[in-house]
């Protein structure tokens, strides 16, 4: 890997820990002004300086963030389908390369949907994004994305999914965390960080995931509604940073997200984020 590419890599991965902290607010892409994101610079403002890096597209990026941040970002080029639309897997690239390097992107992100009817041509624009990827040293993050009618979020599907992305030369892969998870890292050469999905009925089962997904060998999360969809975001994400950095238990999150629930900013423990 050439050194552009790693030090792009290692502002988003950081390397006292190996581990990530993304936190993704793309999904006005497809969802329009979803819960807790109707305004977008009002949700991810306060997580700045807790998140390792942002994933989003370039509208929510020119619009709702400072471009003063020293968060790297991680620029989603694909779109393309909607939820009141036919079907969520009719994507395809809709940013430009350059416009990415405009951004000073430290990565870019593409969803794959494997087994849909649409499996090639995400596929297909993988392979186009990782060439350019290579030719100007930018990182490539898969999304390993599951469409409405594909709910088969298990450790054979996503480890197919997966491996693929990564044979295809995705620098690094996000997926779903699932029963069997370690058997989806096993079979996958690069690292994988996981999305929160929906969010869960209780912060303990969103640290839980977090908890688990690192424990199987995930090297973290690129979480969202988990976090912004909490009544207490910097408590969560402070929370769940806890797990990714510092090997903390379900428990010891619990306690630091009732703690940082006192506190207006709370400050973070051990791990340096830039
Ligand atoms: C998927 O590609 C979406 O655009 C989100 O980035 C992803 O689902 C992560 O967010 P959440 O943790 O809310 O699922």
């Amino acid at each position: 890997m050439d050194w552009g590419m790693k030090n792009r890599l290692s502002r988003i991965i950081k390397p006292p820990t190996g581990h990530a902290v993304m936190l993704a607010v793309d999904h006005g892409y497809f969802m329009g002004p979803t819960h807790k994101l109707e305004e977008p610079r009002k949700t991810i403002e306060p997580l700045l300086p807790y998140s390792d890096a942002i994933m989003c597209t370039r509208g929510v990026l020119r619009t709702s963030i400072d471009p003063k941040t020293s968060v790297p970002i991680v620029l989603r080029v694909s779109a393309g389908a909607s939820v009141i639309g036919e079907t969520l897997t009719n994507e395809a690239t809709t940013t430009s390369f350059r416009d990415a390097i405009r951004l000073n992107a430290a990565a870019v992100a593409l969803s794959i949907f494997v087994g849909t009817q649409h499996e090639h041509q995400t596929l297909k624009s993988l392979g186009q994004l990782v060439n350019l990827g290579e030719d100007y040293g930018i990182p490539v993050l898969a999304v390993t994305a599951v469409g409405k009618e594909l709910e088969k979020r298990d450790a054979r599907y996503l480890g197919l999914a997966c491996r693929i992305a990564a044979e295809i030369g995705a620098h690094f892969v996000k997926t779903y965390y699932c029963e069997d998870f370690e058997k989806v890292v096993k079979g996958c050469p690069v690292p994988l960080v996981v999305a929160g999905g929906p969010k869960l009925e209780t912060e303990l089962d969103a640290f839980e995931l977090a908890h688990n997904a690192i424990a199987d060998g995930a090297i973290g999360v690129d979480m969202g509604r988990n976090i912004w969809q909490s009544e207490h975001p910097v408590a969560m994400i402070t929370a769940i940073r806890e797990i990714v950095h510092n090997g903390a238990s379900v428990r010891e999150a619990q306690q630091a997200f009732e703690e940082a629930k006192k506190t207006k900013t709370p400050v973070l423990a051990k791990t340096p984020i830039r």
